[in-house]
């Protein structure tokens, strides 16, 4: 248990799997990473539709995506003031692309021991449903994931 991922969208779930996963390391002396995805519409999905996206909007892609990459690591770095990390090695990764993807890239390029994640993030609407990020890391992850309710 030398090395513990969890991924965070800013919901009170995922905040208290970073909890979570921060008293584990205490016990297990783990480090803690946590990673934060974003993710813009891609330009395959208007051409699907034969929509015609502007130039302008190519060129604001960039931009936007850099915007939010700021943002993300701002939310991440509040996050990260709120948690009692004493004595534990935290870190913080921001990536880009579809969220479960780059999740179970990391937890396997970086050889994860564990993944703590909430059980529903911001698109929360009925209790009865694990989120779907969930459920791909669940099914897939080389490792064990621990979930944790909001
Ligand atoms: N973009 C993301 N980046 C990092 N972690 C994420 C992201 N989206 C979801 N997660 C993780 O997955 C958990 C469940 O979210 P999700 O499966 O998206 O549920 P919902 O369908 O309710 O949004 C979150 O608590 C968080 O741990
Ligand atoms: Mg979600």
């Amino acid at each position: 248990m030398k090395k513990i991922l969890v991924p965070i969208d800013g919901s009170k779930a995922s905040r208290k799997a970073a909890e979570q996963a921060i008293s584990i390391a205490k016990q297990f002396g783990s480090e803690v990473k946590l990673v934060t995805v974003v993710n813009l519409p891609s330009e395959e999905k208007y051409a699907f539709f034969g929509v015609n996206v502007q130039n302008a909007f190519y060129a604001n892609r960039k931009e936007m995506l850099k915007e939010l990459i700021t943002q993300e690591s701002k939310m991440l770095k509040s996050i990260i003031n709120t948690l009692d990390y004493a004595d534990i090695k935290l870190d913080k990764i921001v990536l880009e692309g579809v969220a479960y993807e780059q999740i179970l890239n990391l937890s396997k390029e970086e050889n994860f021991d564990l993944i703590v994640m909430g059980r529903r993030g911001f698109s929360h609407i009925e209790r009865f449903f694990i989120g779907s990020v969930t459920q791909r890391v669940i099914s897939d992850a080389h490792c064990p994931v621990l979930v944790v309710n909001e």
